[in-house]
């Protein structure tokens, strides 16, 4: 039997392995991480993530063919593929710091594959990587093995969180990328051979090794791209009357544009997009790019002014103070059907609103207190570290307080803000939410999840991203 070994149970790791799994019966996968927490999450009846269909999954494989552990070393040891999907975060500090992607924990990973290994092996770089990781990797392997051969592979994960499972069942593409030389060849080969159980031929795409690694980080960066291209449209909607969902609409009906990934918002969020993007700026200017650079550094740029846009216009449209106005934030994740809070526009525009002296109350489905209260006190990138290396978090943080309805969130509140697009927050009893409002009574849709009209009706003043002003915000501005 093959047997796969994971490194990493986290949200690529766990349910890329557990539907390898599946897929795959006469595959034994385990997958390893160093946080016993995590890995007593994945063996219990509460997954340590939020993922739809993603339990069923779980349920029909575990202790068949899929297992989960924390003895890294021994699964590594008796693996004949070694799947490496730990996290890879923007360094804070030393050379690169704010841009280059900190390999820590994947070269601890690799030095401990070396170490431990009596076997061949083939190494599968599942994590995001900068382009030419592989090369630093071989040389870790083959300056520390003993006596043992090992085949490093690119193989990027293109899973988006919210519809993971969907996902890898039904991928756009597998992308596997190796060395042109007979064992690179023969060990892409036996990778496709595990996809090709489910993923028809035509969709694995086999390329050479630093075409797979710049293909994520490209990938992510023109996601992004999209995003901050229609939010810097919306802001251009807001200042002349155009309506940015009717431009998005006229615009993607343009087949080469496509519809997808058009819709306006207060940002992007997510652990990759930022990190990638930083990673992809960080790698140009090491090549001598600086154009090439800039250009992306924009989207960055285009995302955080969107952001401070947000809280520009919370704060001016209340008469220019949110202090000691308690204000509803509706939904904390970086987006819906995700418990993922990481690097979410949520925790800007809540610091950004505290920083003007707001009382926040947070309701989001899927997100605890503890990670909310976590997220609000951490500094910036730390959040991507492995959880028992993280800062612990204040037992509460003054102004902010989480509840466990969205009803609750908006008593008394002067006003609301949608942060995430969970579906329930389109269904909510407006009516009831305005009743139970101080007046006026505010709605700031970060995510164009409400009826505008209908809110308007009601009596509330009504920003929603990218749509024609609201009489009350017209003569507001718009950016500090
Ligand atoms: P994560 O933080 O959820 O999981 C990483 C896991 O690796 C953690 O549980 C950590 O404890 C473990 N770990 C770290 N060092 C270890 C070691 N030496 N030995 C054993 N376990 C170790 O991160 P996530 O989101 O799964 O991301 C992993 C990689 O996949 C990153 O490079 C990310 O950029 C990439 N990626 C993430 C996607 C996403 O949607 N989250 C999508 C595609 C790629």
């Amino acid at each position: 039997m093959v047997k796969i070994c994971c490194i990493g149970a986290g949200y690529v790791g766990g349910p890329t392995m557990a539907v390898i799994a599946l897929k795959c019966p006469d595959i034994q996968v385990t997958v390893v991480d160093i946080s016993s927490q995590r890995i007593n999450g994945w063996n219990s009846d509460h997954l340590p993530i939020y993922e739809p269909g993603l339990d069923e999954v779980v349920k029909k494989c575990r202790g068949k063919n899929l297992f989960f552990s924390i003895e890294v070393e021994k699964h590594v040891a008796e693996a004949d593929i070694v799947f490496v999907s730990v996290n890879t975060p923007t360094k804070t500090h030393g050379l690169g710091a704010g841009k280059a992607a900190d390999l820590t924990y994947w070269e601890s990973a690799a030095r401990m594959i070396a170490d431990v290994s009596k076997s061949d092996k083939i190494v599968v770089e599942k994590s995001t990587v900068p382009v030419k990781t592989a090369e630093a990797i071989e040389r870790i392997l083959t300056h520390n093995r003993k006596g043992t051969n090992f085949t490093i592979l690119s193989n990027p994960e293109f899973l988006a969180e919210g519809t993971a499972i969907k996902d890898l069942f039904n991928p756009d593409r597998v992308l596997i990328g190796g060395r042109e030389t007979p064992a690179g060849q023969k060990a892409i080969k036996t990778l496709r051979d595990v996809y090709a159980n489910w993923v028809p031929m035509e969709k694995i795409i086999c390329t050479n090794l630093w075409s797979a690694e710049l293909s994520k980080l490209a990938a992510n960066a023109f996601l992004a791209q999209r995003i901050s291209s229609v939010n810097a449209m919306s802001a251009l909607c807001e200042a002349t009357g155009a309506d940015v969902s009717e431009v998005s609409h006229s615009i993607g009906t343009d087949s080469r544009i496509g519809p997808k990934f058009l819709n306006a918002s207060v940002g992007f969020g997510g652990s990759c997009f930022q990190k990638d993007i930083l990673n992809l700026v960080y790698i140009c200017e090491c090549n001598g790019l600086p154009e090439v650079a800039n250009y992306w550094k924009q989207v960055i740029k285009v995302n955080d002014y969107q952001k401070s846009r947000f809280v520009n216009r919370v704060v001016s449209s209340m008469f220019n103070t949110v202090s000691t106005k308690k204000i509803a934030i509706l939904g904390f994740a970086f987006k819906k059907d995700t418990g993922d809070t990481r690097e979410t526009p949520a925790i800007d525009v809540c610091k950004g609103l505290l920083g003007d002296k707001a009382r926040l109350s947070i309701y989001d489905p899927q997100v605890t207190e503890d990670q909310i209260t976590k997220d609000l006190s951490m500094r910036k990138f730390d959040k991507d570290h492995p959880a028992h290396l993280q800062p612990p978090s204040p037992t509460s943080i003054k102004q902010v307080s989480v509840v466990w309805d969205a009803y609750e969130a908006v008593k008394d509140a002067h006003g609301v803000c949608i942060m995430t697009e969970w579906d329930e927050f389109k269904k909510l009893d407006y009516q009831k939410v305005y009743d139970s409002m101080q007046k006026p009574a505010f709605v700031f849709d970060g995510r164009n999840v409400v009826d505008v009209g209908v809110l308007r009706k009601i009596g509330f003043i009504v920003y929603s991203i990218g749509k024609p002003l609201d009489p009350w915000l017209k003569d507001m501005p718009a950016v500090a």
